[in-house]
């Protein structure tokens, strides 16, 4: 058997399935079995929170009806909300959430996904995602405003030609600028991915909402 061609690709092939097992698999494990799962209300961070709170003065009605104040607590009610739309909408068929190590992926998309991002309650199951039709969102918080999210969700070819991502009307009371629960907590969710990270990007030179509305000039 060690002298045909077939025995040594075998035993090769053998060798190098346990080497993969043993440093993808078992290395890990090991190496973070220690590592605590973050409950959802430990992932509330300030880059976060600003994000929530600009959807409560950028749509007053529909966020005092739907979670009344931007506190701490209602985030984390958002969030937990905003992790099961983005499940049911199946959003993971089309969207990863993993910035591989190749191709020079993190030019596009930011720092390589580590594993202690995944060692948390929102990563359960892990949001990986199996294809790509759109965009990675693992670093998707900041990128864009709340109201472009709004938009996009409502109707996506209204901001991106041709794009083939569906509709979400059921996430408004009926237009754009009435995003519902399930609407103001995906935007959330949206928010979230990447917030735990330095480059989270809250534009440096951004003008803060209210004084936006005082300034005549912004109108
Ligand atoms: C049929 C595949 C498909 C599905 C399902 C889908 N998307 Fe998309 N998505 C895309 C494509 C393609 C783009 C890029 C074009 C665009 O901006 O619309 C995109 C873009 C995006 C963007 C903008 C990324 C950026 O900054 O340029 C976000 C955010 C997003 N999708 C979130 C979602 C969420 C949340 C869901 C589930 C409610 C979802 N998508 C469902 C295909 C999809």
């Amino acid at each position: 058997m060690f002298e045909s061609k077939s025995g040594v690709l075998l035993i090769g092939g053998l060798i190098f399935f346990v080497f993969a097992f043993l440093s993808n698999a078992v290395v890990p494990m090991l190496m973070y079995q220690e590592l605590p799962e973050q409950p959802t209300a430990a992932l509330v961070n300030e880059n976060l929170m600003y994000q929530f709170q600009d959807l409560s003065l950028r749509y007053p009605d529909q966020f005092s009806e739907h979670f009344g104040e931007a506190t701490q607590e209602n985030c984390v009610e958002a969030l937990d909300l905003g992790r099961e739309i983005y499940i049911g909408e199946g959003c993971w068929h089309c969207h990863s959430q993993f910035v591989r190590p190749v191709s020079n992926e993190a030019d596009r998309w930011g720092p390589v996904a580590a594993t202690p991002e995944y060692q948390n309650e929102l990563q359960r199951p892990v949001m990986f995602g199996t294809r790509r039709v759109g965009p990675d969102l693992s670093r998707e918080g900041g990128r864009r405003g709340n109201d472009w999210h709004a938009v996009h969700f409502y109707e996506p070819t209204s901001v991106s030609w041709k794009s083939p991502m569906p509709n979400y009307p059921w996430l408004f009371d009926g237009s754009p600028d009435k995003p519902n629960k399930r609407g103001l907590a995906l935007i959330t969710y949206v928010q979230w991915l990447g917030s735990w990270l330095d480059s989270y990007p809250l534009y440096e030179d951004y003008v803060p909402l209210e004084e936006q509305m005082d300034n005549p000039l912004a109108q």
